[in-house]
Parts: C-alpha cells; sequence; structure tokens
C-alpha cells in the first residue's frame, strides 16, 4: 500500500512516520509513505506564497488550491496511480477501526491537511472523495490526523505488525474491548494474577477472556453493546 501526505508541514510527519512500528514497516517496503511539501508547489516563485484572505471577508487565511493541485497532479505523475483523496477535517464522518479496515483496502490513499481556515472549496469539490475526522474537536491542522490515519491503517497491512502483535482480538475489532492482560511476576505488591490464566485450561481461559470482554465493554463503553 502507498500512503502519501499533502502538507505545509512535511517534517512534523517524517518525524513519525520514521518512528517505532511505522518506521520499521516503512524501511522494510512493507508500506510506502511519502510527504509532499505544499508550499514547493506554489506559483508564486519569490514568496512561496500558499495562502489568501478570504472571498467575503472574514478571519484567517484560506489555503489557495492551485498549489494543491499541481501537488496532486505530481503525486499521481510519480506514482503512475490515481489515489483514493481524503481531506483531514473535523467535518468528515470520524474514523473508526471499521473505518481503517475499509481504507486498507486501497492500494494507493492521499491524504491532504488543511490549515488555518481551511482550503478553497473548488479543491475539495476538484479532487477530494471524502473527508474524515478523528473527533469531535478542532486541531491547528489537518497533520496530526492524517497520522492517526496512517497508523490506524498502516498496522493492519500484511508484514507491518510483529506476527506477535496480532491485531485480531484487540478492543474494536469484533465490536468489543480487549480482555485483561498480565505477565510476569504472579504476584506483584500482593496483587496476583487471575487463576485461571494460570491453569494452562484453554477453554477455561477463552471463556473467561470473553466474559472480561463483555463486562468491560458494558462497564467503559456500553454504547458499543447498542
Ligand atoms: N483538522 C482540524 N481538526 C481536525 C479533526 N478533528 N479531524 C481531522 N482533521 C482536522
Amino acid at each position: 500500500m502507498r500512503i502519501d501526505i499533502a502538507t505545509l508541514f512535511p517534517e512534523m510527519c517524517e518525524t513519525v512516520l520514521d518512528t517505532s512500528i511505522v518506521g520499521r514497516a516503512r524501511k522494510a517496503g512493507k508500506i510506502q509513505l511519502f510527504c509532499h511539501n505544499i508550499r514547493d508547489y506554489s506559483p508564486d516563485p519569490k514568496h512561496h506564497r500558499v495562502d489568501d484572505s478570504p472571498y467575503g471577508g472574514g478571519k484567517g487565511m484560506v489555503m489557495q488550491p492551485e498549489p494543491i493541485y499541481r501537488c496532486y497532479l505530481d503525486i499521481i505523475r510519480q506514482s503512475q496511480s490515481l489515489p483514493h483523496v481524503i481531506y483531514m477535517s473535523p467535518q468528515g464522518k470520524t474514523l473508526t477501526q471499521q473505518k481503517a479496515l475499509s481504507l486498507r483496502e486501497y492500494p494507493h490513499l492521499l491524504l491532504l491537511c488543511g490549515h488555518y481556515e481551511g482550503v478553497d472549496e473548488r479543491i475539495l469539490t476538484r479532487i477530494v472523495d471524502e473527508e474524515l475526522s478523528i473527533g469531535d474537536y478542532v486541531l491547528t491542522g489537518g497533520e496530526l490526523a492524517a497520522l492517526v490515519v496512517v497508523d490506524a491503517v498502516a498496522r493492519l497491512c500484511d508484514g507491518v505488525l510483529p506476527a506477535s502483535e496480532c491485531f485480531e482480538n484487540e478492543s474494536h475489532m469484533n465490536g468489543l474491548l480487549e480482555y485483561p492482560q498480565y505477565t510476569r511476576p504472579e504476584v506483584w505488591e500482593g496483587d496476583a494474577v487471575p487463576d485461571v490464566l494460570l491453569s494452562g485450561h484453554h477453554a477455561r481461559i477463552e471463556q473467561w477472556r470473553r466474559a472480561q470482554s463483555l463486562e468491560r465493554t458494558a462497564r467503559k463503553r456500553p454504547d458499543l453493546l447498542k
């Protein structure tokens, strides 16, 4: 899978994409990740301007369509493929695990990050396939949201997670929260690991984990059971 991020702050994204599991998967070629500076595509050779004040008045600045469009066309030229384009915006549908699973099916995603008062509406109608939000709050730009999308999608791609960190039983994959986990020591500060986990009885352990999943989903996230 290939994911491109179009942003005014590529350094901010590169740092995260080069770190930890995603960074390792990127180096190993399990996933292709590219960051593009929209400013490099400004038609203004002197000041590399990418924004201007809004028509009709109002506060702040709006990102102009031309630099974003040129960046988009260059990504198509470089990749020789048409990406599914997502604009990161608090106006989009909220990201869920189901959404991350469906995004994994696209061979090529382009995440467009806005700043200031957003982007010129004409770029949304011309190139954007969908808008995506990471929650009902407003960030200063789309970068942190785009990085959340990359992380959630990349870890679902083949070969990204080590086999030992398989995601199939984890929270949200089956509509439930994950059961509690314990490791050594068996007793810590007088607090013992539940006996059933030391029993070696696989069917009873499965049953206990299922019951724990249901109990904690009901207690912590009753909305998920509805
Ligand atoms: N840009 C600003 N706020 C955002 C949010 N909540 N989700 C996605 N992109 C954003």
